[in-house]
């Protein structure tokens, strides 16, 4: 495929399509979501709004760095703090399906939706792949139809248009596409990064203390394993408690498990076989979050499990 003329024609559709109107889109740092704002821009300038919501359930500095990579090639991206719709939307919630739903709720009806209704604008951009679509077909997905999403009636709220100039690429195509686009390789090469954040990390109730218990797992986990080259690697922070002992003091403490896979589209998975160094390094700084006093690696592939917990 030629992926410059893609970009002309898509960016030319785009100009066509929304003529003198608005659009807006929202950023998610993830590489479809980025694609489809460094497109829109290139093709809509000022016309499109870019939202980035701050969700509580980042990892840590996440937003701060999303913003910087905008801003740096001349996108501006608008923060949007939304951290206590969804904290308190979470609240009480151990069911995982309940609090996925619950992430996917606040974020299309109650944030974005608003924002959707009051920026006037009338083209929504989206960044849908061909994977999303022939997975939504299979019944691998959730039917994923954003203006139902953002409690909009398409037929009853008439104007109202969805853009999705990636629905025929797949994720490599994507990833070629970002490159042309000069995205940066920490947008380009991201390891997966799952929609409801760090929320499908943890393990029973969402909270603050405990999101910033797998927060700075994750950040251990991520530096020490961003060398492995592998498809995927993540902190979770299991719901149960363990007996250890610290400071000559017995202690009731959390456990982190971590994960590390080997794939090509997260389909299937296998554990990467981590040198044993590596995993004492892991213990010995994730044992040393308070509060913490094991650390798991987890030996399943998929399937049996998943790659997320949640
Ligand atoms: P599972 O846990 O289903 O994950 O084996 C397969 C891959 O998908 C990612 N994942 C998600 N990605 N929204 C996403 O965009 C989600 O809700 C979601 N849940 C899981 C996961 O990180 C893995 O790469």
């Amino acid at each position: 495929m030629d992926y410059e003329a893609f970009i002309r024609e898509q960016v030319d559709e785009l100009r066509r399509t929304v003529g003198d109107q608005t659009a807006i889109n929202a950023l998610s740092g993830g590489v479809d979501s980025s694609v489809v704002t460094a497109l829109g821009h290139q093709a809509l300038g000022r016309q499109l709004k870019t939202v980035f919501v701050d969700n509580a359930l980042m990892r840590e500095g996440e937003p701060q760095r999303v913003l910087k990579t905008f801003s740096d090639m001349g996108i501006p991206v608008e923060l949007v703090e939304a951290r206590r719709d969804f904290l308190s939307a979470l609240k009480g919630l151990t069911d995982p399906e309940q609090k996925r739903q619950a992430v996917t709720d606040t974020f299309y009806k109650t944030v974005f939706g608003k924002l959707v209704r009051q920026s006037g604008a009338r083209f929504l951009l989206h960044g849908t792949i061909l994977t999303d679509i022939e997975e939504t077909v299979a019944g691998i997905k959730r039917q994923h139809n954003i203006l139902a999403q953002v409690g909009i009636d398409p037929e009853k709220a008439y104007g109202y248009h969805v853009l999705e100039p990636l629905k025929g690429l797949r994720k490599d195509g994507v990833r070629e596409v970002a490159q042309l686009l000069r995205l940066p390789a920490e947008v380009t090469r991201r390891i997966p990064f799952p929609g409801p954040a760090l929320a499908a990390r943890i393990v029973g109730e969402v909270t603050e203390e405990r999101l910033a218990t797998v927060r700075a797992a994750t950040a251990i986990v991520e530096e020490e394993l961003a060398g492995t080259g592998a498809f995927q690697y993540l902190a979770v922070l299991l719901n149960d408690y363990a007996t250890g002992i610290r400071n000559n003091k017995r202690e009731f403490g959390q456990i982190i498990v971590v994960r590390c896979i080997e794939s090509t589209d997260a389909r299937t998975a296998d554990v990467t076989e981590l040198p044993w160094s590596t995993l004492h390094r892991l213990s010995e700084r994730i044992t040393g979050i308070p509060g913490v006093n094991r650390c798991l690696y987890d030996l399943t592939p998929k399937p049996p499990a998943t790659v997320e917990y949640v």
